[in-house]
């Protein structure tokens, strides 16, 4: 778990990043309704988590370095046991200071009335621009009311930055603390796709094992970090599949792409098996392709390369591989300068992970792409996609759809494969597959 002292570190670093003369504004995501007067499960905005641990809807955190009462006030609605009656719990302002260590804690109802107030003398105010625009007004209109009342000029804000600079290069670069975070999210995903390989068979529906992927997660106390992706036969060619409605056929494959949000850290883990619990030669081919890109993928991975090296590397073997099975035809150089393989491996191999399954972090530094760092966490997920209706290939291969995911964090002497334990040896599958 994080401890309070973690979120006061997170503060502490931002506030110190931002300097004098500066307010970071944090606002809870809105909740949304999901059909009439039912919303969806709430989901909190992941840099107020990420800096307070703060979960409730209708908050918002100023971090004002250099704040004589100290520098965080945190909004947040007030305690009202009719409304807890129905609802839950509220922290109030009195655990908001108590719990979460703010400064000083304020009703919601007040925020109009005292952020101008709090504003007040700040030059710039870092905001997580074009997130929430109904927020973004109300700032705007305390901005115009300051600027109003301001006998002289400089008493208003006079700049809004976007917060992102300075805060998602702290979420990129991952602590002691969250890395332990990540390790037990994987590990949880692991376990589900464990499960989910287990109880394959041939006849289920793609739903069923939908099920029990989330059935895992939930026993482990964590949600999907995005909904899973449960794709047999050609759905796999459909990169963000959804529907995961059909009904699984021998001999078809079943590619899962799913990962657990766990303590606020998520998981992304993708295996590709065979229904009946055999490759065909065929599937197998493709199958090996993908492990050996995303091994030369993963193995690239230290401190000082860069984030475009292991996509570099997997792209390599994939070019080379299509040409050896006959996919791909014509020179390497020329197929690999050409990036002949995009039409079967249409993505990115890593994006950055950790609270968000899409991380934040930028991926250029200078006009190149970005340096791995220890503590960043990405994935390694390249695929190979044969479309259903690829006349250009045999029919055997068509419809075929392989991608292999598994989380890495970089440390200060290479990489850690966080989701390691989760086989993907090709006979390890298929003793696996249909097993519980
Ligand atoms: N699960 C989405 C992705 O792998 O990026
Ligand atoms: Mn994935
Ligand atoms: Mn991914």
């Amino acid at each position: 778990m994080l401890t309070p002292e973690e979120f006061a570190r997170r503060r502490g670093e931002l506030i110190e990043a931002l300097g004098p003369g500066c307010a970071a504004i944090v606002s809870a995501s809105p909740e949304r309704t999901r059909s009439r007067d039912v919303d969806y499960p709430y989901r909190p905005d992941t840099n107020l988590l990420y800096l307070t641990g703060f979960a409730e809807p209708e908050s918002v955190a100023v971090l004002l370095p250099g704040r004589a009462e100290g520098p965080f006030v945190l909004f947040c609605r007030e305690r009202d046991p009719a409304r807890e009656l129905w609802d839950g719990k509220r922290a109030g302002p009195e655990g908001a200071i108590a719990a979460f260590g703010a400064d000083s804690a304020y009703p919601i109802g007040k925020l109009d009335e005292f952020m101008p107030v709090l504003l007040k003398g700040v030059d710039t105010v870092h905001y997580d621009l074009g997130h929430y625009p109904e927020f973004e007004a109300r700032l705007g209109g305390w901005l115009k009311r300051l600027r109003e009342q301001a006998k002289e000029r400089n008493k208003a804000p006079v700049q809004i930055a976007a917060l992102d600079y300075h805060l998602h290069e702290m979420r990129l670069c991952k602590g002691d603390a969250e890395l332990d975070c990540m390790r037990r999210s994987a590990a949880l995903a692991v376990e589900a796709h464990q499960q989910a390989i287990g109880r394959t068979r041939p006849g289920m529906h793609e739903y069923e094992i939908e099920a029990e992927l989330i059935y895992r997660f939930k026993q482990g106390g964590a949600t999907e970090s995005y909904p899973s992706i449960v794709a047999s036969g050609a759905n796999a060619c459909v990169l963000h599949y959804r529907d995961n409605n059909a009904r699984m056929a021998d001999g078809d494959l079943l590619l899962v792409d799913a990962g657990c949000e766990l303590e606020g850290y998520a998981s992304d883990i993708t295996r590709t098996w065979p229904v009946g619990g055999r490759y065909s030669a065929e599937q197998r081919a493709v199958y090996e392709i993908v492990l050996q890109a995303q091994q030369a993928a993963i193995g690239a991975i230290e401190p000082g390369v860069s984030i475009l090296d292991p996509h570099r590397a997997a792209l390599d073997v994939i070019t080379r591989g299509l040409r050896h099975i006959g996919l791909l035809k014509g020179e390497l150089a020329k197929l690999v300068r050409d990036q002949a393989c995009r039409e079967f491996f249409m993505h990115r191999t890593s994006h950055w992970l950790g609270m968000d399954v899409h991380d934040v972090g930028d991926y250029e530094a200078d006009g190149k792409p970005r340096a791995l760092e220890p503590g960043m966490c990405c994935t390694v997920e390249p695929g190979i996609y044969i479309a259903p209706d690829n006349d250009n290939v045999p029919a055997a291969f068509r419809g075929i759809g392989v991608r292999i995911e598994d989380d890495v964090a970089v440390t200060p002497s290479g990489h850690e494969v966080l989701t390691d334990a989760l086989p993907k040896d090709p006979e390890q599958i298929e003793a696996l597959v249909g097993s519980l």
